[in-house]
């Protein structure tokens, strides 16, 4: 793929990411979301950052709106690709989705772990092999209060403690991290150990307004509790100087261990 930028990737994350396949990368542990409606907004968002972020995130908005050749268009770019789709069907259906986002070359992958772990096991196999996506689980959505998630499962865990479970259950089926919301982050580093991924939304800078997001961590926080990637969007996006705001945020999430 062309333009490739070389990585300078967190000790953790070189160990884990396959040694050939989408090798397109930028310092750092931070995606941004291309959380816009178009293509060409994805492309001058994606053009801006390129060299500055470790990837971008291409979720069902603009991956609904224009499908496939957003992904295309940021490769050609030189960024690495998450595709925050968050598969969760039969596993049949879901080993032939990951499939399909493995042969776009895409570097993360995210599905969701309540499909089970027959589901998880499908797309770890659809997944393996040469040049092989990283396959991370949703656990609970960062949406769903104690009150909603106990109605919704009949369970008696707390949030926690369910995002604990599906985290062991995700390693068990042969998948490479979670997403998880920062308050989990230092449970699932202590329960799942020290390679498995954890991706972390909800993160922002100290002096950024929090928007919509509650219960955050500053970068450095998420970091130091055993995050591995940060998807942080409106405190890049919304700035003035939007490389500028990634590289600060980079900064402050190096750790001395850090390549
Ligand atoms: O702008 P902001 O930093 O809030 O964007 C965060 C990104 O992470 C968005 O793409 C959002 O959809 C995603 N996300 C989130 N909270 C979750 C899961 C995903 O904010 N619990």
């Amino acid at each position: 793929m062309p333009n490739c930028r070389v990585a300078k990737l967190p000790r953790r994350l070189v160990a884990v990411l396959p040694k050939k396949g989408p090798t397109m990368s930028a310092p750092g542990r931070v995606i941004v979301p291309l959380d816009v409606p178009t293509l060409a907004d994805a492309v001058a968002l994606a053009r801006r950052l390129a060299g500055h972020v470790a990837a971008v995130k291409i979720g069902k908005q603009l991956f609904t709106a224009e499908g496939p050749v957003a992904v295309r268009a940021v490769h050609d770019l030189g960024l690495r690709v998450f595709l925050d789709l968050k598969y969760h069907d039969i596993p049949n259906t879901v080993a032939g989705a990951v499939a399909a986002a493995k042969s776009l070359g895409v570097w993360l992958l995210s599905i969701h772990a309540s499909g089970g772990g027959e589901m998880m096991r499908a797309a770890a196999k659809a997944a393996a092999g040469p040049d092989r996506p990283l396959v991370i689980a949703v656990t609970v959505l960062t949406s769903l209060s104690e009150d909603a998630h106990r109605a919704m499962t009949g369970t008696p865990r707390t949030i926690e403690e369910q995002v604990l479970h599906l985290a062991r259950e995700a390693k068990a089926a042969g998948l490479d991290g979670v997403v998880a919301s920062p308050r989990e982050i230092r449970a699932i580093r202590r329960g799942c150990g020290p390679g498995f991924l954890i991706v972390t939304p909800g993160v922002r800078p100290a002096d950024a307004a929090l928007n919509d997001q509650h219960r955050v961590m500053t970068p450095a926080e998420a970091v130091r509790a055993g995050a591995d990637l940060l998807v942080i969007g409106r405190p890049i996006t919304a700035a003035c100087d939007p490389v500028a705001a990634a590289e600060r945020i980079a900064a402050e999430c190096q750790l001395p261990g850090d390549q």
